[in-house]
């Protein structure tokens, strides 16, 4: 492709960085939609991006997903994290256990040497029921620190993807439909321009403790995901994005 040919990949970098605002912009080699070779590496880049932004007694909260798995897997660390927490952002997903945050997070703690915390709580609440866990006192807690994060890692989903994976109502893709619904990220649905169209109950992390994180990294790569992650970049509170050179190019081509 054009951009491939004419700049490197740093010169992708640097331009999705200035377009969003981001700090760190991060692009692996090919991409993660059809290479497990490029999802690894795209695994390996994140666990970077968090080490070099962790510190003592931090709090890092993780999302689930197959590319948090990848970074799961591979995060490693020369001395323990003992005074380092892990946490899951949200509640279980209705998918395997294997990309549930809860796990995400306790993998990454037990090859760190760091400590863990998770949340058993459905992802999908009604109303009510949230209400009435949060009164219970070590549901509160939990949620409390979970918002309270200094880190969040987050991955990005195209949006209809991630509504059928959580097995959400007919009615609800409709609606998705309807609003323009194009991406997905920590239970967010966003439109094109970033804006928030739809929202999954649950407890764990809210918009508003986002916006508050110190620091947000973003990863997701993939063709397939190009303009979903431009769009949660126009929402604009990343602070850093690791992604894979095929969702980059997408994203050059729409900015
Ligand atoms: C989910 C996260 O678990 O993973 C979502 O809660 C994210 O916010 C999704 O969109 C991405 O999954 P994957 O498998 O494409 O990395």
């Amino acid at each position: 492709p054009f951009y491939k040919a004419m700049f490197g990949l740093s010169d992708l970098e640097t331009r999705i960085r200035d377009r969003f605002g981001l700090k760190q912009v991060m692009i692996v080699p090919g991409d993660s939609d059809s290479s497990p070779h490029a999802k690894r590496e795209l695994g390996r880049a994140g666990c970077s991006a968090l080490r070099k932004v962790m510190e003592k007694d931090d709090v890092v909260a993780v999302t689930g997903g197959s590319t948090l798995a990848q970074v799961a897997g591979q995060l490693t660390t020369q001395t323990p994290l003992k005074g380092n927490w892990f946490v899951p952002a949200r509640g279980g997903l209705g998918e395997s256990l294997d990309y549930q945050a809860n796990t995400i997070a306790s993998t990454m703690a037990k090859r760190t040497g760091a400590q863990y915390r998770l949340l058993h709580v459905p992802d999908h609440l009604s109303e009510e029921a949230y209400l009435s866990l949060m009164q219970e006192p070590n549901i509160r807690e939990i949620v409390e620190v979970i918002r309270h994060a200094r880190i969040v890692i987050h991955g990005i989903g195209d949006a209809l993807v991630m509504a059928r994976r959580r097995r959400v109502d007919g009615s609800v893709i409709e609606a998705l439909n309807a609003e323009g619904a194009l991406a997905e990220a920590f239970g967010y649905y966003f439109d094109r321009n970033g804006d928030v169209v739809h929202r999954m109950p649950t407890a764990g992390l809210r918009l508003e403790d986002i916006t508050a994180t110190e620091v947000v990294i973003a990863i997701a790569g993939g063709r397939s995901k190009g303009e979903a992650i431009a769009a949660v970049m126009r929402f604009g509170h990343d602070d850093i994005l690791v992604t894979d050179e095929a969702a980059a190019l997408e994203i050059a081509a729409i900015i």
